[in-house]
């Protein structure tokens, strides 16, 4: 499933957040990077231990904690410690590839060293889209290819499985912070399923209040939730 996730951090956080990064110290993108995405990847990014990073992760788990539709979409067990990366000059695309199926936690703390299963990735924008010109996320999968971009502040999840890009920055700088979500719920069909059904549920509600039937319904989604959560 392809989501997009509109205003996950406001306009204030954002422009606090690119202030911050006017100011950051980019490294080789390559670092991080799989065998096969090494030879496509070319752009920066910062150092897990940067102290603009470590910022920016914690605007963004913070409003990850408070998104209900992006909890909802995704059912978080685990999350991988987001980066931050910027697309500019001559480092500036990131052709096709897939990411790595299992990635090793790296911030500081009692979870290091814990792998997260990259069920679901997540990209949020941090720049302007009039700001730059390409650098569109292209993702290609059952639905086809999608070219995602979006306003500053705004948030796309995408299977984990998906070969995507990011097609070159040809004028200006696109700056983001990308994390893998691993979900309750491996699969995607079924966290569709349960998306769909909790979506359907708040409109019944929001329009007919409760009933016995939206009980009986909550009660058939947390019972497919109990079926299919691995904790
Ligand atoms: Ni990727």
């Amino acid at each position: 499933m392809l989501l997009n996730i509109p205003e996950l951090l406001s306009a204030d956080t954002v422009r606090t957040l690119r202030e911050s990064l006017a100011h950051a110290r980019w490294s080789d993108g390559r670092d991080s990077a799989g065998s096969q995405a090494r030879q496509v990847k070319n752009n920066q990014q910062l150092a897990h231990d940067d102290a603009i990073a470590l910022q920016v992760r914690q605007a963004v788990l913070a409003a990850m904690e408070r998104s209900t539709l992006l909890l909802t979409a995704a059912l978080p067990k685990r999350v991988f410690t987001p980066r931050v990366n910027r697309y500019s000059g001559t480092a500036n695309q990131y052709g096709p590839h897939v990411d790595n199926a299992i990635r090793t936690l790296a911030q500081p703390g009692p979870q290091l060293g814990q792998r997260v299963r990259t069920d679901i990735s997540c990209t949020v924008f941090l720049s302007d889209p009039d700001r730059y010109e390409g650098g569109e996320l292209c993702i290609t999968d059952t639905f086809g290819e999608q070219r995602i971009k979006l306003p500053a502040g705004d948030a796309v999840i995408y299977p984990g499985t998906s070969v995507h890009q990011v097609l070159p920055v040809t004028r200006g700088e696109r700056l983001a912070c990308f994390f893998w979500i691993e979900s309750l719920v491996r699969s995607d069909e079924q966290r569709r399923l349960l998306f769909d059904m909790d979506m359907a549920l708040l409109s019944l509600r929001t329009q007919h209040g409760e009933s016995p039937q939206t009980t009986a319904l909550t009660s058939t989604y947390h019972n497919l939730l109990r079926l299919w959560a691995d904790t």
